[in-house]
């Protein structure tokens, strides 16, 4: 099965409603045709705005956070339903800057999986080990760890639409890139793991997306490697110049 590439933006505190408007209009020339799909996690106040001056080109736009519950007395927070509402037609989950800085854990973003699948969100989620794990050679059983706790159980259907982001932490914002054989390496696990929960047809299907620090100089070797099915991008996917390189990879 071929699995179509997504090339994901994470503009993760960056850019107002009008940079947002017109970073989407200055990108939406220069990606057509693009063999990847192209994704755009703006910030919250951004997402209608990115979503309307998305509507006539192929850029999907999603967010980069939210809740688990449908509403109530939650100050500061957002649920999926508004996420939709503003044209969000994705989410990341469980980025490593949620989960260390804001300690969020594998049991709150499994119950924010199930949620966005719920609302029909399409979910990113993110998995990732830091250095020292990596050092220590634990990467992998910390990569099971968290695909156990961050996943709820998942359909057939579920699995056709759920993405999966390997990010090292230790190549996050570094200019470290993990290298295209660790990358392979890491994302074969994954699949092997998807694979032996639920089977040769669903690990086919899952796409897995490799994200730290992904620039317009490593997405060539990166994207030839059979396990790697597209990149989520943080700091190079501020600019539609050097993001649109990364598209065309
Ligand atoms: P980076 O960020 O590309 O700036 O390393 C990636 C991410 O955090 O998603």
């Amino acid at each position: 099965m071929s699995r179509q590439a997504i090339i994901c933006g994470n503009w993760k505190m960056y850019k107002t409603i009008e940079e947002s408007k017109s970073f989407v209009k200055s990108l939406a020339p220069l990606i057509e045709p693009s063999q990847a799909l192209v994704y755009l996690a703006v910030p919250f106040t951004a997402i209608k705005a990115a979503a309307d001056e998305a509507q006539e080109t192929p850029i999907v736009i999603g967010a980069q956070n939210m809740n688990d519950i449908s509403e109530g007395a939650f100050t500061g927070e957002i649920a999926a339903r508004m996420l939709k509402d503003a044209g969000a037609a994705f989410v990341i989950l469980g980025h490593s800057e949620r989960r260390q800085i804001f300690g969020e854990t594998d049991e709150f973003i499994r119950r924010k999986v199930t949620k966005a699948f719920q609302e029909g969100l399409e979910p990113i989620v993110c998995i990732g080990e830091n250095l020292k794990e990596r050092e220590a050679g634990h990467a992998h059983d910390v990569l099971q760890k968290q695909l156990e706790g961050s996943l709820p159980t998942l359909t057939a259907s579920q699995i056709q639409s759920l993405v999966i982001a390997y990010e090292p932490v230790w190549a996050i914002g570094t200019g470290k890139v993990a290298t295209a054989e660790i990358a392979q390496t890491t994302h074969q696990f994954c699949r092997e793991w998807i694979k032996s929960k639920y089977g040769p047809e669903a690990a086919s299907a899952v796409r897995i997306l490799y994200g730290g620090s992904v620039k317009p100089d490593n997405i060539t070797e990166l994207m030839q490697q059979p396990d790697i099915d597209g990149a989520l991008v943080g700091g190079a996917s501020l600019q539609p110049d050097v993001f649109s390189q990364i598209i065309h990879y």
